[in-house]
């Protein structure tokens, strides 16, 4: 059983629960070795194809897989990069505590066989990717004195491209970041022909991640014109760069009147981020706040009516809810009471908790992510 160890992002408990969420749905047996805030390392019951898994992943930064060594890391990398790259010059990089003391020994027992080498000091992952250390099977990782081959890393320029270089980007109603939007598609564990909608869905963020994982049903409403005129024209930028993809239906509706536009349980999966209240400056009065928190429960408890009576049987629903973080309190929003009483249950993703929360240090405004499923 090979091991596994996936680099984890900047929320590694999100990055955790994706991966475990991503191997379910793709019905990959593994099992769990350890995990930290840095790593998760599983041995799985089947070679993983690497590249297509970190590709769909929101949330893993490199997944690398294990190299069975004995207690002497030099020795064994020699003889490894001996073997792996059996003619030629060998062009390698390796990371980790006494990375380059160690690498500096692998290279003179090498010269000294004969060998031709080379030790690519691994700056970025740019350095990686320039040299083709992936495809060499050459990059390689010291992670707690075991060692591990570079299998994939994540695609960051596209992420990047999605981000900034797509025509509208809305700064004032808040973009989700593309990894975020990946990720929560991937924790709906959904097939790619299922009908995914967004109601909130801005400038389109979750659209053009579930077109780039190849979803080809997709809805996304919200209330503004300008929202779906920027989605429109991201969504044609995008589709000039990817031919294939599939052009998702675009309605103007408030979230309330949706139910006269959708046809009931139609839809496979609700993804969104929905609207989170003005923008917060860190000064807000308490009961500014409560008026704004009150408001929002009210839209979120009319938006579960809806999504209950257009959601099919065994359709599931992945909800951004948001919390304020003010002079040390924490103010959440109280809607779950009311979405369980339409008949919706929550699934847990974390062991640890039912929801996920994703907030970036000194941000006032915290994402708890929850799923739901008919129950
Ligand atoms: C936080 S933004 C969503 C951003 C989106 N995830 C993105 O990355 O572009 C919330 C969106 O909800 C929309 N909205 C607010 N109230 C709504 C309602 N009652 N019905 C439908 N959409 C609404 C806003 O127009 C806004 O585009």
């Amino acid at each position: 059983m090979p091991n596994y160890l996936f680099q984890l992002g900047h929320q590694p408990h999100i990055s955790r629960a994706e991966i475990i969420s991503v191997l379910d749905s793709k019905q990959i047996d593994y099992q769990l070795k350890s995990a930290d805030t840095n790593f998760l390392l599983l041995s799985t019951s089947i070679p993983l194809f690497a590249t297509e898994l970190n590709y769909q992943l929101g949330g893993t930064v490199k997944i690398m897989e294990e190299l069975s060594t004995t207690q002497n890391i030099e020795a064994d990398l020699g003889n490894y990069l001996n073997r792996i790259v059996p003619t030629g010059k060998i062009n390698f990089s390796l990371s980790g505590p006494n990375a380059t003391k160690h690498a500096i020994a692998i290279k003179k027992n090498l010269k000294q066989t004969g060998r031709l080498v080379r030790y690519v000091e691994p700056k970025n992952t740019a350095t990686i990717l320039h040299n083709n250390l992936i495809e060499t099977e050459t990059d390689l990782n010291i992670v707690y004195n075991r060692v591990y081959i570079t299998r994939s890393i994540q695609p960051l320029e596209e992420f990047t491209e999605r981000d900034y270089s797509r025509p509208k980007i809305d700064g004032k109603s808040g973009m989700l970041p593309p990894k975020l939007a990946r990720i929560l598609l991937n924790l709906a564990s959904l097939s790619k022909n299922s009908t995914v909608l967004d109601p909130f869905c801005g400038s389109g963020t979750i659209l053009l991640e579930a077109m780039d994982l190849g979803f080809s049903h997709l809805i996304g409403s919200d209330i503004s014109s300008k929202a779906i005129d920027d989605s429109n024209k991201n969504i044609d930028w995008f589709i000039q760069k990817n031919k294939n993809s599939a052009k998702p239906q675009l309605i103007l509706s408030d979230v309330h009147t949706l139910g006269q536009k959708l046809q009931p349980k139609s839809i496979d999966a609700i993804i969104s981020e929905p609207y989170l209240g003005n923008p917060l400056h860190g000064h807000e009065t308490k009961e500014q706040l409560k008026k704004s928190i009150h408001e929002l429960k009210t839209l979120y408890e009319d938006s579960f009516q809806i999504f209950s009576r257009i959601l099919r049987r065994n359709g599931v629903i992945i909800f951004i809810i948001p919390e304020f973080y003010l002079n040390n309190d924490v103010i959440a929003i109280d809607c779950l009471s009311r979405i369980r009483a339409l008949g919706l249950k929550s699934v847990a993703l974390d062991p640890e908790s039912d929801s996920l929360l994703y907030r970036r240090p000194g941000q006032f405004v915290g994402r708890r992510i929850w799923k739901f499923v008919i129950a």
